[in-house]
């Protein structure tokens, strides 16, 4: 492709390092189309001829063929998707496939490409994160009033619902389906026709070309068209934040799964056995949300480190964009689908959420904010005979609800037997009625707000 200048071929360590095929032929798709509508555009203004346009149209259907039928001989030593498509369309169609790179370079070229491919993949994602968010809702809504202990430190808290805790994670994606949205706004510009960094002098219309790729506007600067990547980058760091997202859920799995804990238990369908102890029923899947995040974030920080210190436009550094973007996509694919089936298949132990909803003095709280309430006690003092009546509880090994009226009245004497009223979970769970808060009837309302957001 560039022979004109070369006596000799490249070695062949330079053919292997340089050689992008072997990933960025996920691209075909991308690289046809937006050939295409290039053609299509040089055709519209004159460059090339109806004719010449309606035989590298016909070639490059036939090769789209070729490849999704599996019967393309990628070539290695044609480095790329791009160069792959070229030789083979001019093999198939001859002189007219030699016109096709008029007004353009491999530069804008895989610009566009990428976009287009990491376009789709944002589609495709926030599809899947709106589907997981509706496996969310999906338990939400039946356990609005289920009681479990919320922890902070991993200790117990203060008691809270099933409902409110599944609502914490349709918050979450709620907000990583928009930044998918948004990222995707900034992306939708075409860098087709920037050519190799400067534009071209021919009478292109790169208005043509962005409006039949689906794109909103060309880039209005051709050395940023091709020297940028930070579409990509915005891609990977939204996909990074989703996809810790839902490692923190698969940690609550892998812990509520324990039998320490009995919370709730995954069905033979999303966990695994040993093959040596016969009593394990394993979380994997839960575990591998976890671990492939890690794969995810260090994209995110690949593609980082690669574009740092890049002087424009384009370097051969930026071939490396690729590979942790794709991976990106299919693991968290992945981990979205594994996310939503393992809700699906979450089978809530009640009792056992509900004695942990009590355990710890997880009621401290209203006992402090009753003294504060009923006997007009400043909160820190509240606080602090709060922790000396907790400090006696667990000297008797008993709970705050345990303790018998004078008990109490000995550390606090102004306590009344009404007290009692705030001391069960169910009952300071109820009380939580600040907005956004965890009591029953907030959680039946937030569900019913986004039962109709996402209707
Ligand atoms: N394979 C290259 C990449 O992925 C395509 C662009 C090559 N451009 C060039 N001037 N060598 O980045």
């Amino acid at each position: 492709m560039w022979g004109g200048r070369f006596a000799q071929g490249p070695s062949a360590i330079m053919a292997e390092i340089n050689a992008s095929i072997g990933f960025d032929r996920k691209m075909w798709r991308q690289d046809i189309r937006g050939s295409l509508a290039h053609a299509a555009m040089l055709a519209h203004v004159g460059i090339i001829g109806p004719e010449d346009e309606a035989a590298i149209r016909a070639g490059l259907e036939k090769i789209g063929q070729e490849i999704e039928a599996g019967k393309f001989a990628f070539d290695t030593s044609l480095e790329d998707i791009h160069l792959n498509i070229e030789a083979r369309l001019t093999e198939r169609i001859g002189e007219a496939g030699k016109r096709l790179h008029t007004g353009r370079s491999r530069n804008d070229q895989v610009a566009t490409d990428f976009r287009l491919w990491v376009r789709d993949a944002m589609d495709g994602l926030a599809g899947q994160i709106e589907d997981c968010m509706r496996a969310f809702l999906g338990v939400a809504a039946e356990h609005t009033g289920t009681l479990m202990p919320g922890f902070t430190h991993l200790q117990p808290a203060q008691p809270t619902t099933l409902g409110h805790h599944m609502l914490a994670y349709v918050e979450m994606l709620s907000r990583d389906y928009s930044r998918m949205k948004d990222a995707r706004i900034r992306l939708n510009e075409c860098p087709l026709g920037a050519a190799a960094l400067c534009g071209t002098s021919f009478p292109i219309d790169r208005h043509a070309t962005a409006a039949a790729l689906g794109f909103d506007a060309p880039t209005r600067n051709s050395l940023d068209s091709v020297a940028s990547r930070d579409f990509a980058i915005e891609f990977l760091a939204t996909c990074a934040i989703c996809a810790t997202h839902l490692s923190r859920f698969a940690e609550e799995l892998t812990i509520w799964t324990n039998p320490s804990f009995g919370f709730v238990k995954l069905g033979d369908g999303m966990t695994t056995g040993s093959s040596i102890m016969p009593q394990k029923r394993n979380p994997d899947a839960a575990e591998l949300v976890r671990g492939k995040t890690g794969r995810i974030n260090g994209a995110l920080v690949g593609l980082l480190t690669v574009m740092k210190g890049l002087a424009l436009t384009y370097a051969k550094d930026m071939q490396e964009d690729k590979e942790g973007v794709f991976d990106t996509a299919e693991a968290l694919t992945l981990c979205l689908a594994a996310t939503a089936a393992m809700l699906r298949d979450l089978k809530p132990n009640l009792a056992r959420m509900a004695a942990a909803a009590g355990a710890g003095f997880s009621t401290a709280t209203d006992l402090a904010d009753w003294l504060v309430r009923e006997l007009k006690m400043p909160f820190r003092d509240a606080h602090h005979a709060t922790g000396r009546i907790v400090a006696k509880a667990e000297a008797m090994g008993v709970e705050l609800a345990g303790l018998t009226l004078t008990e109490m009245q000995e550390i606090e004497p102004g306590i009344l037997p009404s007290v009692f009223g705030v001391l069960s979970p169910a009952s300071s769970a109820a009380s939580r009625t600040s907005y956004g808060g965890t009591a029953p009837t907030n959680v039946a309302m937030m569900v019913k707000f986004w039962q109709e957001k996402l209707a």
